[in-house]
């Protein structure tokens, strides 16, 4: 491991033999290298001073270069952290809070020049660079063909290599699955800096690439993924109900109906200064989404004034922005400097939340002017026939929806962010009795290090302390297969992070 002056010059005196000088940014050159830092670094939590920065870091603008970084890291001690998007919540990709209770030193290796999208509709297949977002994906594939989407979230910058990586939960969810159920090949560079793709790098690393949470495979370079048809013309709408309008009722019958509900809708809720907002994705025009909500949720008072007939791709604009009136466009915009502080947390629901705790919820956490997002998503649908170990992602069957607490913050200072992050944490807590158990599962691309993290076993990380902190949370029963293919792919767990997945323990 890399701990010495000498080790980092010899680290980036390699890089530099195969990649442009102008490509690596280290603290040498404070103003060049804090705007590349900051270009994607989506939580302002990790960029305060006291975060642990890289000690350089790579723009790839070609596939060999995440290859030479690799095994100059490798050669050097010196560990690679991936970024594509720079979403993650706990900021993993560019920073690190404390692995192993000491500081690594680590680079970024910053995929975001790597972006190029091909779709062929004849095919119903596409191939994406991590570095594109997911709305480049979206607008690509739009453009291509009215017919055809692609499942995936609902913010339009994040990253295709750290989304695709940890599932991609969206709108086309019940009907199609996650992102990660979509995945038909991937170009990853390998620990020893190897190109490898499925066939040559087997289905067992490939099934762990499709949710297994993003650094500790490897670096994906690009995905090819299967585009799914949907109707031409879509529908959407967006419902606000106050708790004088009934939101409690509605919110405690919303989570029976959405999850039993046909696949073609999609009705997902966001509760925000005290406002329950019910927003829908119909695979169909209004008439059949006004029908079908008479049928199973009347009490909405949805009326086809609430329609709005789009396209499949506005229908990702109306997700990401929360209005139909911004065009495509809108969704190439990359822009994502650091807006707010950042802290979630996340549970599954498996049994209705009886009415009278949604009251207390309402009046004793969401009427608080520290009081976060609350998002519950419904899964049902093909998330529930697909089976839990298909893909790394293991929360199907059973599931009513998910549940996360997402706080946002512009103000600076520690008090600010106690207050907020504390709210999280103590509607978590008194949460712990309605949600699910043995483990309370938490789905990897919400990451949260208040779970716990990693810490070493002799050089490699500790199975057991990860298994027991969260890896049975975030994997269940599917956290031993993907520790048996770190074992064998990187068995020396050089991409690793707070929460790696760590290899197998060696038989003593
Ligand atoms: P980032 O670059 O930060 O990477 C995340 C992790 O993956 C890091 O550990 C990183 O090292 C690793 N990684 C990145 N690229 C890699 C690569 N090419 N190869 C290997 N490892 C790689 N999720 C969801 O399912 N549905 C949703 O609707 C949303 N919505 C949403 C909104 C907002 C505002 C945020 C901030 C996040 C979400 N998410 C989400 C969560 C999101 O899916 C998650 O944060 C992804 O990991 C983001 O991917 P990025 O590439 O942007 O992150």
């Amino acid at each position: 491991l890399a701990s010495t002056a000498t080790a980092i010059d010899e680290f980036l005196g390699c890089l530099s033999a195969d990649i442009p000088s102008g490509l690596i940014q280290t603290p040498a050159t404070p103003s060049s290298y804090s705007a590349l830092l900051l270009s994607t670094a989506r939580n302002l939590r990790y960029i305060l001073p006291d975060t642990s920065k890289p000690l350089g870091i790579i723009a790839a603008t070609e596939h060999a270069h995440a290859q030479t970084t690799v095994r100059c890291g490798r050669r050097h001690g010196v560990r690679v952290r991936v970024r594509s998007g720079g979403h993650d919540y706990e900021g993993l990709s560019y920073a690190s809070v404390h692995l192993h209770n000491h500081n690594e030193p680590f680079a970024v290796l910053d995929l975001a020049a790597l972006r190029a999208i091909h779709v062929d509709p004849a095919r119903a297949e596409a191939w994406a660079e991590s570095g594109a977002t997911v709305g480049e994906l979206y607008y690509a594939v739009g453009a291509a063909s009215r017919s055809l989407g692609f499942p995936a979230g609902s913010c339009p910058t994040m990253g295709v290599g750290g989304h695709l990586s940890g599932g991609g939960f969206g709108s086309l969810a019940r009907k199609y699955g996650l992102s990660a159920d979509n995945v038909l090949d991937a170009v990853v560079v390998d620990a020893d800096g190897r190109l490898m793709n499925r066939s040559s790098m087997g289905e067992d690393h490939f099934w762990a690439l499709r949710g297994g949470g993003g650094e500790s495979f490897g670096v994906v370079l690009s995905w090819k993924v299967r585009l799914v048809p949907v109707p031409e013309t879509v529908t959407v709408f967006s419902i606000v109900r106050s708790r004088n309008q009934s939101a409690i009722e509605l919110i405690t019958k919303w989570q029976e109906m959405a999850p039993a509900s046909p696949q073609e809708l999609y009705l997902r809720v966001l509760v925000l200064n005290q406002q329950a907002n019910f927003q829908a994705l119909f695979l169909g025009r209004c008439g059949g989404l006004y029908r079908l909500m008479q049928d199973h949720f009347p009490e909405l008072g949805m009326t086809e004034q609430d329609c709005e007939e789009v396209s499949w791709v506005q229908s990702t604009v109306f997700f990401g922005f929360s209005t139909t009136s911004v065009p495509p466009e809108q969704l190439l915009n990359r822009s994502s400097n650091p807006s707010y502080y950042l802290k979630a947390k996340s549970d599954h629901v498996q049994e209705p939340i009886p009415r009278d705790v949604w009251e207390i919820i309402w009046t004793a956490w969401l009427e608080k002017p520290e009081a976060a997002l609350l998002m519950l998503d419904p899964y049902g649908g093909v998330m529930s026939s697909i089976p839990p170990s298909e893909t790394p992602f293991p929360h199907r069957q059973g599931n009513l929806y998910q549940l996360q607490y997402y706080s946002f913050w512009y103000e600076n200072g520690t008090a600010a962010a106690e207050k907020r992050i504390s709210w999280v944490r103590g509607l978590y807590k008194e949460m712990e009795p309605y949600v699910s158990s043995n483990p309370r599962a938490v789905y990897v691309n919400y990451r949260d290090l208040d779970l716990g993290t990693n810490e070493l076993d002799g050089d490699v990380t500790s199975y057991e302390k990860a298994r027991v902190s969260w890896g049975d949370k975030y994997f269940k029963g599917n956290f031993k297969r993907l520790a048996a293919v770190k074992t064998m792919v990187d068995p020396h767990d050089f991409f690793r992070n707070e929460q790696s997945i760590p290899p197998l323990p060696a038989a003593k």
